[in-house]
């Protein structure tokens, strides 16, 4: 659909927009606007290639009825840069529009009635009192009697799994000052969230609440991926001893896969948010112990490339290097703060010849991360290959950095047979089956484990590698 087509029933239709009731129940004449500033993302909203990928987003957006009408985009969704419009009808969700004072004003310009502003993104603690503020005083400015009531309602969803994450979510929560503004927003989750899953509390426990959400699962994977090192050097297994702690009730399964380290557009900037909010009421401690989360993370990503440096006999200058993955997580095509950031520019600062292979990540998107992280790239030693075999093909190591499944599908020993050899193979994701790639003829290294054993019981890596120290590399970075 066009976005003229997709907005014809609106505007036929404003004045049925979900209205303030006691019950809100999902009504069939009920329809959500989005509006956002960005033209091009709006465009691609509208169009057959929506500017996120996301299993099972399409068919919502376009969820095809029997007939071939559409049920949702162009019926009762609408994307539209038409901000005025958007919030005049009685609702509107500026999405993640950088700047949230703006979006105050812009809210307080246009507003035709009484509204509730939810706050749906991560926003530093006590954006809603900013909101209100913004809101109030360009109310009284222009000398009109609307009320505002702001919510807050983070968003506990995970790329990859997002339409589930939004189907039957662990829990919603609505912080908010103001009871029927709450119990508004409660009912329309009632719609389809249980009850008593539906969490409510003051606005400064909800907007902390996500910080702390993403700062203690960041934590966990900081924590097994710190266990992984000492693994590597005690002879323990990463994977047996998550399996032995994650049976303990009290301490649970999830979050434990030992990585390259953790990325995407959430952890790092909340758990550097919380570290500053402590910071700015002067609890330097407890600042101090969150960073080391972050730390940690960085120190995972620079020591599992030192390894593969020291492991191609200290140097990767002028060699050619497959990398699988370069997404954040598998099931996305987010790099944002991705670990194969830091992995690719310390291969490349050595002297690399990069070839990345992603199913879903364009190197456009790539270029600009590094772009946003002020590093340089050449891009001679950056290339991004349209298939596996392609990147494969005369490298001297895979390295694997998100944990894809389809990476697990593929011939490894065809993969093999035309690489440089010795040929190395780098698990950042501990995915793959160690023992048949040593079969094979590869050198693994794993995640948190000493020598790999052939399925025969038989160690493939020379004694010098396992041996070698993570001593301090050329290119910037110390392990
Ligand atoms: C996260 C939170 O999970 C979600 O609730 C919040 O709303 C947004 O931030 P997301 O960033 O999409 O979601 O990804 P998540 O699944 O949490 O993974 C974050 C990173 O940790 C990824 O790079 C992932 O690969 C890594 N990770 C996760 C590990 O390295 N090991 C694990 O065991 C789990």
């Amino acid at each position: 659909a066009t976005e003229q087509d997709g907005l014809r029933g609106w505007e036929e239709n404003p004045g049925k927009s979900i209205r303030i009731r006691q019950q809100s129940k999902i009504l069939e004449e009920d329809f959500v606007v989005i509006v956002d500033m960005n033209e091009d993302r709006i465009k691609r909203w509208n169009s057959d290639e929506l500017p996120i990928y996301e299993p099972g987003l399409m068919e919502v957006v376009k969820a095809l009825l029997a007939d071939g009408k559409q049920a949702c985009r162009g019926k009762n969704l609408f994307f539209s840069t038409d901000v005025k419009k958007g919030i005049g009808v009685g609702k509107g969700r500026a999405a993640d529009l950088r700047f949230i004072e703006s979006v105050g004003r812009t809210i307080a310009q246009y507003a035709n009635r009484s509204k509730i502003v939810i706050e749906k993104s991560t926003v530093p603690i006590k954006t809603a009192e900013a909101i209100a503020r913004v809101l109030s005083a360009n109310e009284a400015a222009a000398g009109g009697s609307k009320n505002f009531w702001i919510l807050s309602n983070p968003e506990f969803l995970a790329e990859g799994t997002a339409m589930k994450d939004l189907d039957a979510p662990d829990r919603v929560l609505i912080g908010g000052q103001d009871q029927d503004a709450i119990q508004v927003l409660a009912d329309v989750y009632a719609n389809w969230v249980p009850r008593d899953r539906i969490l409510t509390t003051n606005l400064w426990s909800s907007e902390l609440s996500k910080l702390v959400a993403n700062a203690m699962l960041a934590q966990r994977v900081s924590s097994i991926n710190s266990i992984s090192r000492l693994c590597e050097r005690t002879g323990a297994d990463v994977k047996e001893v998550a399996r032995a702690i994650g049976t303990d009730s009290r301490i649970g399964p999830k979050f434990l896969n030992a990585s390259v380290g953790f990325g995407g557009s959430c952890f790092q900037k909340d758990i550097l948010n919380l570290v500053y909010i402590c910071q700015q009421f002067g609890l330097e401690e407890c600042a101090a112990y969150w960073q080391q989360v972050v730390d940690m993370n960085d120190y995972q990503k620079i020591a599992f490339t030192s390894k593969i440096i020291q492991s191609l006999f200290n140097t990767v200058t002028k060699k050619k290097i497959a990398v699988l993955g370069f997404a954040f997580k598998k099931d996305t095509g987010d790099v944002r703060e991705t670990p194969a950031l830091m992995v690719c520019d310390m291969l490349m600062k050595d002297g690399a010849i990069v070839h990345v292979y992603d199913p879903k990540v364009v190197i456009e998107d790539a270029l600009t991360e590094f772009k946003y992280h002020d590093l340089e790239v050449n891009k001679n030693q950056l290339i991004f290959s349209k298939s596996p075999q392609e990147a494969c093909d005369g490298a001297h190591a895979i390295v694997v950095v998100t944990e894809w499944d389809e990476f697990k599908t593929y011939d490894y020993k065809s993969l093999y047979d035309k690489m440089m050899k010795p040929a190395f193979l780098f698990d950042g994701r501990n995915m793959l089956d160690h023992a048949a790639l040593v079969d094979i003829g590869f050198e693994v290294h794993a995640l948190g484990k000493g020598q790999i054993k052939s399925s025969g019981g038989q160690s493939q890596i020379p004694d010098f590698v396992t041996r070698a120290g993570s001593g301090l590399l050329s290119g910037g970075y110390s392990p």
